[in-house]
């Protein structure tokens, strides 16, 4: 595995690391990046884990069959280039502009966003339990940034919010800084000449707010989704991502 010819060093190994940790949630996932196709990651909880934030049926309906119609998708584009599964999805997703072909580069932007978006998503999620809070370095850079937690959570609340249709709330490591942006669609802020300059970073923190992540629970109250929400995220995994991908 090579880093793109347009990409640092640096940055290809914090995708690598991405990837790797998207693998860890599966075994011999390693294996099928270098074969052939994608595969449905487990849950690392129950589905009825996250309740009473996110409820179990809305959780199986959501991994059962959205994520796994992105992996169905995802493998079908890359059935007619092998050569692409030799990727780490998120060198790839990286690295689109430089697949040929709009009929290709289209599933594979909105099929792979969807299932790397997904694969992140659940790692950034734990029972309310578990939840814990950021470590000592993170609230520090997030105080630095905006100024408190609460008022970190109070914008990113609000890029979810203004977030229009389907898409993505998302805190970012870019430049060294932290920053909140949002995509629509299963786009994600790795997508370089596809998403805009200013959404691109390296991901800490993702909230799905496509109505299938909530619709079932709080229809169209999405805010209060997104308040319940900030109970079962994963701090320590959000740490860790900032640990590794930090200056
Ligand atoms: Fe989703």
């Amino acid at each position: 595995m090579k880093p793109a010819s347009h990409m640092k060093r640096r940055q290809f190994v914090q995708l690598a690391t991405l990837t790797a940790a998207g693998a860890a949630m599966q075994p011999g996932r390693a294996a099928a990046e270098t074969t052939a196709a994608h595969s449905l990651p487990a849950l690392p909880y129950a589905f009825g884990a996250l309740e009473p934030h996110i409820d179990a049926r809305t959780m199986e309906i959501h991994h059962g069959k959205h994520h796994a119609a992105y992996v169905a998708g995802l493998n079908a584009a890359l059935a007619n280039a092998p050569d692409l599964t030799k990727q780490p999805l998120a060198v790839l997703l990286a690295d689109l502009p430089a697949v040929s072909g709009e009929s290709l580069r289209t599933p594979l932007r909105n099929h792979g966003g969807g299932h790397w978006n997904h694969t992140f998503f659940w790692e950034t999620l734990a029972p309310a339990a578990d939840s814990g809070k950021p470590s000592e370095k993170l609230a520090a850079a997030i105080s630095a940034e905006f100024s408190s937690l609460d008022a970190f959570k109070k914008a990113f609340g609000e890029a979810a919010a203004k977030r229009f249709g389907s898409g993505w709330a998302w805190l970012v490591l870019a430049g060294g800084k932290l920053k909140i942006t949002s995509t629509p669609n299963q786009d994600n802020p790795l997508m370089k000449g596809l998403v805009p300059d200013a959404d691109l970073g390296t991901p800490l923190l993702g909230l799905d707010v496509w109505e299938h992540a909530y619709y079932l629970h709080y229809q169209n109250r999405r805010p209060d989704y997104v308040t319940a929400w900030w109970n079962v995220v994963n701090w320590a995994a959000v740490s860790k991502r900032f640990a590794e991908n930090g200056e």
